[in-house]
């Protein structure tokens, strides 16, 4: 165990890990867990690599889980990246990859966060768990706990795909449909919990979703050998995975693995709930709420983002950007990629691809680089956006 404390990533004031904790208690902003690196390097190593299993728990030290039986896994992580050679050549592309996020359990990206923040939670005690959801972290939730042989309470705006719906409901959850966005699930939970005595699992509200996403950042590394790609192209809602991929990198160079050198990091959002977008192109640190936020891609249906400012300095200081799509451009793209690659993605993994369209464009992404784009999830989830 090789966690030190948690660390309020807005104010910097210290937290006490081995307890259930939220937000900052200062200043109400996300809480980020803090490792002793040097002395996780010790034993995790990239030559102890090799024999450990093909999860995202291989890399355990700088995961937060005390207890090894309180891992609630179903074998997530480690998911291929794929060459896109066929869709790179449409493109003019010679190095293009699609890190590949359907396969894991619960057939998205959720599961990293949730088998982090569920085992956690389990840990340290929490018996009723409760989520605002756009729908994959719903699934994901409802499956880790069932696991765990803990409750879960579901919120979900009613127009969230019925895939996921109907996953949560035969894993064992408690659900609601509401009336309005993942923001207003997050108020009723936020106004329910401490009644009910749920634990508030929304993401970037507790410490561990993040740890779980930041795997991600891990993987890149590893299965490229140690050495980053030029361009990682991130579907973002509340932008976990990306401010998680951005930490572990910062991990990785203080373990010594890899070098100064960072991805340009690139947010995509769909045009009709664009607020990281337009947050960026406007200058700002944080981005306010957007307005009558509309699109198929639910998961990107997400006009408040808590961890804004994460988001946004992560762009900046890789010298990234923020692109908006619209749901027609990321639903041909979808097709697109599928008969190209054969792979049937979620329509905010399709997004990536019109995004880099329009970086090709204007010079932003050369031809010769290497990018990968993010295939968050499963298009099987989403019959309503495909049909
Ligand atoms: C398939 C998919 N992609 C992307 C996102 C956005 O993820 P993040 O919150 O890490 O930005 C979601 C969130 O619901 C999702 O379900
Ligand atoms: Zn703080």
């Amino acid at each position: 165990m090789f966690v030190t404390h948690l660390e309020c990533a807005a104010c910097g004031s210290r937290h006490e890990a081995r307890r259930l904790q939220n937000l900052c208690e200062r200043c109400a902003k996300p809480l980020l867990v803090r490792y002793d690196l040097e002395r996780a390097g010790r034993t995790l190593t990239k030559e102890s690599l090799a024999g450990r299993p093909t999860s995202l728990w291989r890399y355990r030290e700088v995961l937060p889980v005390g207890q090894e039986e309180n891992i609630v896994s179903f074998g997530e992580g480690w998911t291929p990246l794929l060459r896109a050679a066929r869709l790179g050549e449409r493109l003019g592309m010679s190095d293009l990859f699609i890190k590949d996020e359907g396969q894991n359990p619960t057939q998205s990206f959720k599961a990293r966060g949730m088998t982090a923040a569920v085992s956690m939670a389990k840990e340290l005690g929490a018996r009723k768990l409760a989520v605002p959801s756009a729908g994959n972290a719903a699934g994901a939730l409802a499956a880790y706990a069932a696991r765990a042989g803990l409750e879960a309470h579901i919120f979900m705006p009613k127009d969230t795909p019925r895939a996921n719906v109907v996953e949560c409901e035969q894993t064992g959850a408690h659900v609601t449909l509401m009336d309005g966005l993942i923001t207003d699930c997050g108020a009723e939970v936020a106004r329910r919990k401490e009644a009910e005595g749920w634990f508030d699992v929304s993401t970037l509200k507790e410490p561990y979703r993040v740890e779980g996403k930041k795997t991600m950042g891990y993987e890149l590394a590893e299965q490229f050998d140690w050495a980053l790609p030029d361009v990682i192209i991130y579907p973002t809602g509340g932008g976990t995975g990306l401010i998680g991929m951005w930490k572990a990198f910062d991990e990785m160079e203080r373990m010594g693995w890899i070098g100064r050198k960072r991805p340009r990091m690139v947010t995509v959002q769909a045009a009709g709930c664009a607020p990281i977008v337009r947050a960026y192109e406007r200058g700002e640190r944080t981005a306010p709420e957007f307005p009558d936020a509309h699109t198929t891609a639910s998961g990107l249906r997400v006009p408040r983002a808590i961890g804004d400012f994460l988001i946004l300095d992560a762009l900046r200081e890789s010298q990234g950007t923020a692109v908006a799509v619209t749901d027609e451009e990321l639903l041909a793209a979808a097709s697109e990629i599928g008969a190209a690659e054969g792979l049937f993605v979620a329509p905010e993994g399709a997004a990536c691809l019109p995004a880099l369209r329009k970086l090709l464009d204007t010079g932003q992404v050369r031809r010769d680089e290497r990018v990968v784009l993010f295939n968050t999830g499963a298009g099987v989830k989403y019959l309503e956006s495909y049909s």
